[in-house]
């Protein structure tokens, strides 16, 4: 197999669709939760569920980041430029970047809020808060929760526009290779 055709490991490419599934979801009932349910009782059903599927997000991109510390993924294609390599490694990079600094973010508005309500996790768990409770904290994390979570939109919109030029205008297999069956 020559190393263009060569796919992501299975792991990184699970880890991939669960990630960009598990963001959108966070993203859109972030918004959702926050602008559009008026219901206090079901706004605080959403919220706690919002902060538990944050912490999903934040776990599986430490275990992306652990899987790609410990394995080595396919070549670009040669067409490539160097300039366009540059520019997705530093939308990886800064996707990465604010993944891990929404889901931090978000915990620490949590964590500091005068009504600390811990991240439930599955199997009773719970993820202790350790900041002391600080409105005016608060607020600041909430505010560069809400930066962070714009840029990681933005970041994420930016990736898979390259990913469907990849597919459709450059026909290469850059996308295909993050697949499970479909080739270019
Ligand atoms: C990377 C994963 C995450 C994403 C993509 C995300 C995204 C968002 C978005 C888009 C909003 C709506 C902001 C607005 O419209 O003003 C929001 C709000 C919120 N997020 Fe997250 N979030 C994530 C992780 C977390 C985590 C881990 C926590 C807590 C442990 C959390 C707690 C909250 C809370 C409490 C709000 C409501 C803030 C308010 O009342 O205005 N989020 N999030």
């Amino acid at each position: 197999m020559t190393a263009r055709s060569a796919r992501w490991n299975v792991a990184t490419r699970l880890l991939h669709w669960l990630s960009a599934a598990a963001i959108v979801a966070a993203l859109g009932l972030g918004v959702w939760m926050v602008r559009f349910v008026d219901d206090a009782a079901g706004k605080f059903d959403l919220y706690q569920r919002h902060k538990t599927l944050g912490a999903a997000v934040f776990a599986l991109a430490v275990a992306r980041l652990l899987v790609r510390a410990a394995t080595r993924g396919p070549d670009w294609p040669e067409a490539m430029s160097r300039a366009r390599r540059a520019a997705a490694g530093a939308v990886h990079g800064a996707l990465y970047a604010s993944i891990l600094a929404t889901a931090a973010t978000g915990y620490a508005m949590v964590s500091t809020s005068p009504i600390p309500l811990p991240v439930a996790l599955p199997g009773g768990l719970s993820v202790p808060n350790l900041l002391a409770p600080d409105f005016a904290a608060s607020e600041r994390w909430k505010f560069a929760h809400l930066a962070c979570a714009i840029a990681l939109g933005a970041l994420a919109a930016a990736h898979a526009g390259a990913a469907t030029w990849h597919r459709f205008v450059d026909r290469d297999d850059v996308l295909s290779r993050m697949g499970f069956g479909w080739r270019a």
